[in-house]
């Protein structure tokens, strides 16, 4: 049996999208993104998702911080046993995280520990990456706990940034590396796995 991989992203979903495919074209022995799961209706994945015929599911604060259990029961359902998270900025509660040990991983775009935590996402970082006049930065995938980013580190890519890069442009150059990146990372991960559902 191969894995079931949810894929939690609320904004355009390019990482998301580079993972469906992915796991279509070149690693569907592994597994397959079976789930999207998104906590924003007009979100642009949600696009991706009815585009490459992948199910979704939209969930609010509530069923993910207070009606844990009926979330979970809804993951097996579609018999979720790996969840990659891309893009998606709610914190994870330690009671989504219990049910799958080292299998729920984050992509971060930034070299953490350094420019990570509440608030540090998206244009966000990189907009304080230039302002600080960082000569390089890079993307962090780690395995997610209970705090933001600071789950034990799997893999980190770096890039230099030239003089005059502006945030758009770091931006677009770290999206580059995610989407080289990250659909290889999960599949090494998901190849030492057993392929046991949760
Ligand atoms: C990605 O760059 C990801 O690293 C970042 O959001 C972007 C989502 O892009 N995540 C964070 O900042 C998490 N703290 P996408 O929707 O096009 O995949």
């Amino acid at each position: 049996m191969t894995h079931r991989i949810a894929v939690f992203a609320s904004g355009s979903g390019s990482n998301a999208e580079q993972l469906i495919r992915h796991f279509k074209e070149q690693a569907a022995d592994v597994g397959e993104v079976a789930l999207i799961v998104c906590n924003k209706p007009d979100a642009y994945v949600l696009e991706r998702a009815k585009k490459w015929n992948v199910p979704f599911l939209l969930i609010d604060r509530e069923l993910l911080y207070e009606r844990t259990d009926e979330l979970i029961a809804m993951l097996k359902q579609h018999e979720i046993d790996f969840i990659v998270l891309a893009g998606f900025l709610w914190l994870i509660p330690p009671a989504l995280i219990e049910p799958y040990p080292q299998r729920i991983v984050n992509i971060h775009p930034a070299l953490l520990p350094r420019y990570g935590g509440k608030g540090m996402y998206g244009m966000h970082v990189h907009r304080a990456v230039i302002a600080n006049r960082e000569k390089e930065s890079g993307i962090t995938i780690h395995y997610v706990n209970e705090h933001y980013d600071e789950g034990q580190h799997i893999f980190q890519a770096r890039l230099p940034i030239a003089e005059g890069t502006t945030p758009e442009q770091l931006a677009e150059q770290i999206h580059a590396l995610e989407h080289r990146h990250y659909p290889q990372v999960v599949e090494a991960l998901l190849r030492r796995l057993p392929a046991a559902h949760a």
